[in-house]
Protein backbone atom coordinates (compact mmCIF):
# COMPACT_ATOMS: atom_id res chain seq x y z
CA UNK A 1 0.00 0.00 0.00
CA UNK A 2 1.41 3.53 -1.21
CA UNK A 3 1.34 6.02 1.45
CA UNK A 4 -0.09 9.09 -0.45
CA UNK A 5 2.46 11.81 0.40
CA UNK A 6 1.55 15.32 2.12
CA UNK A 7 1.52 17.93 -0.52
CA UNK A 8 2.56 21.43 1.46
CA UNK A 9 1.67 24.15 -0.09
CA UNK A 10 4.35 26.91 0.40
CA UNK A 11 3.19 29.13 3.35
CA UNK A 12 3.83 33.12 2.05
CA UNK A 13 4.37 34.94 5.30
CA UNK A 14 4.46 38.75 4.81
CA UNK A 15 6.38 40.12 7.64
CA UNK A 16 6.66 43.17 7.62
CA UNK A 17 4.67 46.22 5.89
CA UNK A 18 6.16 49.00 5.35
CA UNK A 19 3.88 51.96 5.96
CA UNK A 20 6.41 55.43 4.48
CA UNK A 21 6.03 57.93 6.59
CA UNK A 22 7.05 61.29 5.39
CA UNK A 23 5.73 63.10 7.85
CA UNK A 24 8.65 63.76 9.87
CA UNK A 25 10.88 65.05 7.65
CA UNK A 26 9.06 67.38 5.60
CA UNK A 27 8.49 69.83 9.23
CA UNK A 28 8.19 73.07 8.95
CA UNK A 29 8.49 76.25 11.23
CA UNK A 30 7.19 79.41 11.98
CA UNK A 31 10.19 80.99 10.12
CA UNK A 32 9.48 79.32 6.73
CA UNK A 33 7.09 81.53 4.96
CA UNK A 34 3.73 79.68 6.21
CA UNK A 35 1.85 82.54 5.94
CA UNK A 36 0.84 85.00 3.04
CA UNK A 37 1.17 88.60 3.02
CA UNK A 38 -2.49 89.00 2.61
CA UNK A 39 -3.07 87.05 5.26
CA UNK A 40 -1.29 89.28 7.66
CA UNK A 41 -3.17 92.18 6.39
CA UNK A 42 -6.90 91.08 6.93
CA UNK A 43 -5.40 89.44 10.30
CA UNK A 44 -4.58 92.83 11.33
CA UNK A 45 -8.20 94.15 11.21
CA UNK A 46 -9.51 90.93 13.00
CA UNK A 47 -6.81 91.97 15.60
CA UNK A 48 -7.59 95.86 16.01
CA UNK A 49 -11.53 94.82 16.50
CA UNK A 50 -11.60 91.73 18.29
CA UNK A 51 -8.39 90.76 20.17
CA UNK A 52 -6.25 94.15 20.72
CA UNK A 53 -8.52 94.91 24.04
CA UNK A 54 -7.56 92.14 26.44
CA UNK A 55 -4.03 91.25 25.15
CA UNK A 56 -0.69 93.46 23.93
CA UNK A 57 1.27 91.93 21.80
CA UNK A 58 4.06 91.57 24.38
CA UNK A 59 1.52 88.76 25.58
CA UNK A 60 1.20 87.32 22.24
CA UNK A 61 5.25 86.92 22.11
CA UNK A 62 4.98 85.05 25.27
CA UNK A 63 2.58 83.13 23.97
CA UNK A 64 4.54 82.25 21.46
CA UNK A 65 7.41 81.47 23.56
CA UNK A 66 5.43 79.15 25.70
CA UNK A 67 4.00 77.35 22.79
CA UNK A 68 7.28 77.02 21.18
CA UNK A 69 8.04 73.15 19.29
CA UNK A 70 4.59 72.67 19.48
CA UNK A 71 2.52 72.27 16.04
CA UNK A 72 0.70 75.59 15.11
CA UNK A 73 -2.29 73.44 14.46
CA UNK A 74 -2.45 73.29 18.16
CA UNK A 75 -2.63 76.99 18.74
CA UNK A 76 -5.18 77.79 16.61
CA UNK A 77 -7.73 75.12 17.79
CA UNK A 78 -6.56 76.55 21.41
CA UNK A 79 -7.09 80.41 20.03
CA UNK A 80 -10.39 79.33 17.96
CA UNK A 81 -11.66 77.39 21.29
CA UNK A 82 -11.09 79.90 23.88
CA UNK A 83 -11.00 83.34 22.42
CA UNK A 84 -11.92 86.30 21.92
CA UNK A 85 -12.56 85.08 25.68
CA UNK A 86 -16.11 87.24 25.95
CA UNK A 87 -17.33 85.24 22.88
CA UNK A 88 -15.45 82.18 22.11
CA UNK A 89 -15.80 80.34 18.65
CA UNK A 90 -17.54 83.68 17.20
CA UNK A 91 -15.02 83.86 14.61
CA UNK A 92 -14.71 82.38 10.72
CA UNK A 93 -11.98 79.87 10.69
CA UNK A 94 -10.08 82.38 8.32
CA UNK A 95 -10.08 84.75 10.99
CA UNK A 96 -8.35 82.85 13.04
CA UNK A 97 -5.79 81.50 10.94
CA UNK A 98 -5.39 85.53 9.41
CA UNK A 99 -4.99 86.63 13.32
CA UNK A 100 -2.34 83.78 13.62
CA UNK A 101 -0.41 85.23 10.61
CA UNK A 102 -0.67 88.72 11.30
CA UNK A 103 0.52 87.42 15.16
CA UNK A 104 3.13 85.56 13.48
CA UNK A 105 4.34 88.66 11.49
CA UNK A 106 4.22 91.22 14.31
CA UNK A 107 6.79 88.55 15.72
CA UNK A 108 9.01 88.92 13.21
CA UNK A 109 8.65 86.04 11.24
CA UNK A 110 8.66 86.56 7.18
CA UNK A 111 5.48 86.02 5.07
CA UNK A 112 5.93 83.96 1.69
CA UNK A 113 4.27 82.17 -0.98
CA UNK A 114 2.20 79.45 1.43
CA UNK A 115 -1.53 80.37 2.44
CA UNK A 116 -1.71 79.16 6.30
CA UNK A 117 -4.86 76.44 6.11
CA UNK A 118 -5.83 74.68 9.26
CA UNK A 119 -6.71 72.12 6.82
CA UNK A 120 -3.63 71.59 4.90
CA UNK A 121 -0.28 71.01 6.44
CA UNK A 122 -0.60 73.16 9.92
CA UNK A 123 0.04 70.15 12.11
CA UNK A 124 3.94 70.08 10.77
CA UNK A 125 4.41 73.81 11.07
CA UNK A 126 6.24 74.17 14.07
CA UNK A 127 6.07 76.89 16.36
CA UNK A 128 9.04 78.73 17.60
CA UNK A 129 10.32 81.38 20.41
CA UNK A 130 10.34 84.83 18.55
C1 LIG B 1 -12.56 89.83 26.54
C2 LIG B 1 -11.13 89.72 26.65
C3 LIG B 1 -10.39 88.92 25.61
C4 LIG B 1 -10.45 89.04 24.23
C5 LIG B 1 -11.30 90.00 23.41
C6 LIG B 1 -9.47 88.09 23.71
N1 LIG B 1 -8.87 87.43 24.73
FE1 LIG B 1 -7.39 86.03 24.54
N2 LIG B 1 -7.40 85.72 26.57
C7 LIG B 1 -8.24 86.37 27.46
C8 LIG B 1 -8.06 85.77 28.77
C9 LIG B 1 -8.79 86.22 30.04
C10 LIG B 1 -7.09 84.74 28.61
C11 LIG B 1 -6.59 83.78 29.68
C12 LIG B 1 -5.81 84.45 30.72
C13 LIG B 1 -4.49 84.90 30.24
O1 LIG B 1 -3.68 84.03 29.88
O2 LIG B 1 -4.23 86.12 30.25
C14 LIG B 1 -6.68 84.75 27.24
C15 LIG B 1 -5.71 83.94 26.70
C16 LIG B 1 -5.30 83.98 25.37
C17 LIG B 1 -4.18 83.23 24.82
C18 LIG B 1 -3.26 82.30 25.61
C19 LIG B 1 -3.62 80.88 25.31
C20 LIG B 1 -2.68 79.92 25.98
O3 LIG B 1 -3.18 78.88 26.42
O4 LIG B 1 -1.48 80.17 26.05
C21 LIG B 1 -4.10 83.54 23.50
C22 LIG B 1 -3.08 83.02 22.49
C23 LIG B 1 -5.16 84.46 23.21
N3 LIG B 1 -5.86 84.72 24.36
C24 LIG B 1 -5.41 84.97 21.96
C25 LIG B 1 -6.48 85.81 21.66
C26 LIG B 1 -6.84 86.20 20.31
C27 LIG B 1 -6.10 85.76 19.06
C28 LIG B 1 -7.91 87.02 20.42
C29 LIG B 1 -8.70 87.64 19.28
C30 LIG B 1 -9.32 86.69 18.39
C31 LIG B 1 -8.21 87.15 21.85
N4 LIG B 1 -7.33 86.39 22.55
C32 LIG B 1 -9.23 87.93 22.36
C33 LIG B 1 -9.08 87.43 27.16
C34 LIG B 1 -9.40 87.88 25.90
Amino acid sequence: MKKSGHFTAGLTMLIGLFVAQPGLSQDKTVNDGVFTEAQVSSGQAVYDSQCKTCHNMRFYRDTLRSWSNQPLLYLWENIMGTMPADNPGSLMFEEYTDVIAYILSENGFPAGDATLDPDNGMDAIKILAP
